[in-house]
């Protein structure tokens, strides 16, 4: 895992051929396409959201889940902003879907993160979307084994990239005729287990954030929403999940703003 010092305060794009391939990628977003439909409408007639045309930014995208994540927006026409760590990893992801752009990120740094969005806004414009997946698991050994060490590497993975990316791109969200944060919890935040007490600690105040920004959006009266997925595992659930990330444009903000929505494995 990197830290803070590994990618250093700014956007590191230099795993990439020549940064950003606009070619196949920022000009293939067609965001105009999408607003059309809501301000053509007469009024009677107003289209209902959709992805298509919007631009959503995944943090922590190289996982199974992320690589299906990003490759359903990228297949309902959003503009899909992949965001992960590790440059080999944001290369194979690109070679899978060569729509989406990449940026590499140490999203546990907030200098990094602050240097994303301003790249991002440079060449993308503000975003409509955050799907945040930046996970991992430490645990087990009772009480007793919930180390420090294992305690830093979830707070880092689990709370602070939450924190960095949802500060650096509440505006764009809260100004987005759609804006749309979503993250991936889990039910030991229902059932926390002392062996996982770091873990599930670390998921409730993930949850807990995100119902905050929720809570920005409804108070600023934003067609917003902040939702959590919760699954047991996610091994078997990318599918699943890369739809309801494509669904959260297809239901009203206000309908789906701070819901928690379960994630069942597919029946045997
Ligand atoms: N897997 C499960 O069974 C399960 C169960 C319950 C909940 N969840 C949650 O579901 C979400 C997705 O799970 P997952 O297993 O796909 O997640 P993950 O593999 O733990 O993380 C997703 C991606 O985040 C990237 N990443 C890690 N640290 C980063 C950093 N500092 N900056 C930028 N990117 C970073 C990693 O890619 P790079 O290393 O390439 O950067 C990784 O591919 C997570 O929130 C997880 O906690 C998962």
């Amino acid at each position: 895992m990197g830290s803070a010092s590994d990618a250093g305060p700014t956007v590191d794009r230099s795993g990439q051929a020549s940064g950003i391939d606009r070619a196949g990628q920022a000009s293939g977003i067609d965001r105009a396409a999408a607003y059309a439909a809501e301000e053509d409408a007469d009024g009677s007639t107003v289209a209902g959201p959709t992805v298509a045309g919007r631009i959503v930014l995944v943090a922590g995208a190289t996982s199974a889940a992320g690589l299906a994540v990003v490759s359903a927006l990228a297949r309902a026409g959003a503009g899909v902003i992949a965001v992960g760590s590790h440059v080999e990893r944001l290369r194979t992801l690109r070679a899978a879907v060569p729509a989406a752009v990449t940026y590499q990120c140490d999203l546990a740094d907030f200098a990094a993160v602050t240097s994303l969005a301003a790249v991002v806004h440079a060449e993308h414009g503000p975003i409509d979307g955050l799907i945040h997946l930046v996970g991992g698991w430490r645990g087990g050994g009772g009480l007793a084994g919930q180390s420090d060490e294992d305690w830093d590497f979830l707070h880092r993975n689990v709370v602070t990239t939450l924190r960095n990316t949802t500060r650096a791109f509440n505006d764009d969200l809260l100004a987005s005729p759609a804006g749309r944060l979503a993250i991936v919890s889990s039910v030991s935040v229902d059932n926390p287990l002392a062996g996982g007490a770091n873990y599930a600690a670390t998921k409730a105040a993930a949850e807990t954030w995100t119902r905050a920004v929720g809570q920005g959006f409804r108070k600023a009266g934003a067609p917003a929403a902040a939702v959590v997925f919760v699954v047991k595992a996610l091994d078997g659930l990318e599918t699943e999940l890369a739809g309801r990330v494509v669904g959260l444009w297809d239901t009203d903000a206000a309908s789906v703003n701070n819901t928690r929505v379960f994630l069942a494995p597919p029946t045997p």
